[in-house]
């Protein structure tokens, strides 16, 4: 990436800090105010639950367990809001990898790009659980199965960290 591309990247997550306003998901007045999570190919409910997601990640937590033909994820918040768009966000973006259809948001991982390509080979079981979301997904297909290994740290670091993950991953891989 050049260096006004990455600069226009920039741009794009620089209202994380300076606007205070909280989406609304799931309650018709939808107000994203993170211009990275906006999209053509996503709805604004879905931009919403993820900006509530960054907003309050320190509500999250979460345990990975990698098994040899792909991951088991339990994801918890001690927020309800939160956990709505959580189950939601899982719930629509693992339909979305099984049917194909990228939401293409900006600040989206490189890494779901295969996730994408051959979601259809996926094996996706998503239950809600009290407090938030287990996952299980698996695949017969090892480089697959190492994009899912890979994207399951990647969430992990989302969970830990919000959006300072996202401003490091963009700087460490483009510059
Ligand atoms: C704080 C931010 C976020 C949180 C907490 C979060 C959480 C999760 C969780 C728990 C899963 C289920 C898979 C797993 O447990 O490893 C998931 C899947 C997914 N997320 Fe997010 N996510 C976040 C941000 C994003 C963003 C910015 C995108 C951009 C499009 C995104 C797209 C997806 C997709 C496509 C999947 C399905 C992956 C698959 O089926 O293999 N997520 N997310």
């Amino acid at each position: 990436m050049n260096l006004q591309a990455c600069l226009s990247v920039i741009a794009l997550l620089i209202p994380l800090s300076t606007q205070a306003q909280t989406p609304v998901a799931h309650g018709g007045d939808v107000t994203v105010t993170m211009p990275g999570l906006v999209s053509e190919q996503a709805t604004e409910d879905e931009s919403a639950e993820i900006e509530i997601m960054f907003r309050r990640f320190e509500t999250l937590s979460r345990v990975v367990e990698r098994l040899p033909d792909g991951i088991r994820t339990v994801t918890l918040t001690t927020d309800p809001e939160v956990e709505a768009a959580l189950v939601s966000h899982v719930a629509g973006m693992v339909g979305r990898v099984t049917t194909g259809e990228d939401p293409k948001i900006p600040i989206q991982s490189p890494t779901l790009d295969i996730l994408f390509l051959r979601g259809s080979g996926i094996d996706s079981v998503v239950e809600p659980v009290a407090g938030g979301v287990a996952v299980t997904q698996t695949s017969a297909d090892p480089e697959v199965v190492q994009a899912l290994h890979r994207h399951a740290d990647e969430v992990t670091d989302l969970v830990e960290r919000g959006m300072v993950a996202v401003h490091e991953r963009i700087g460490t891989h483009n510059h």
